[in-house]
């Protein structure tokens, strides 16, 4: 993906930090799930006095996405940090990639682990999960 789109997608996840609810942990998750047919899907982090059933940034948009009838992506930008403040890059939990790997290819999709527009580092999906387990294991 050129770096133009790359930074959009960066600068839509960034501000999905605002919305995030995370009154427990104060990490707060912003992502844009590109699809491909174009539209970006947002998603940000709601935790829960239960925690348990607190969902993660990336999961959101993805399950916002599923809920319209969309199940084609190309591209996920997650950004992360304490108060907003990405110190590191945040890279996506287990359970989020399991969910990557129902719906993507995980040798072209792209996962945008941003700390800002000039600082990220672009992965594919089969690299933060490799030899994942996902419908096609399930084919005859
Ligand atoms: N979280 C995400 O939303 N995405 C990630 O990739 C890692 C963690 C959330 C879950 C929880 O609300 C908070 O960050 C701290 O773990």
């Amino acid at each position: 993906m050129e770096k133009a789109k790359i930074q959009e997608l960066i600068q839509v996840a960034m501000k999905q930090m605002d919305y995030a609810y995370a009154p427990y942990s104060h990490f707060y998750v912003g992502a844009a799930l590109l699809a491909k047919n174009g539209t970006v899907y947002t998603g940000c982090n709601i935790e829960n006095a239960a925690y348990g059933p607190s969902n993660c940034g990336e999961r959101t948009a993805f399950f916002k996405a599923v809920s319209e009838g969309v199940r084609d992506f190309s591209a996920i930008c997650v950004v992360g940090g304490k108060d907003k403040k990405p110190a590191r890059i945040a890279a996506p939990c287990g359970v989020c990639r399991q969910v990557m790997m129902e719906f993507c290819d995980p040798k072209t999709f792209e996962i945008i682990l941003a700390m800002d527009t000039e600082h990220y580092q672009v992965m594919r999906l089969e690299e933060l999960l490799p030899m994942g387990f996902g419908p096609d294991n399930l084919a005859d």
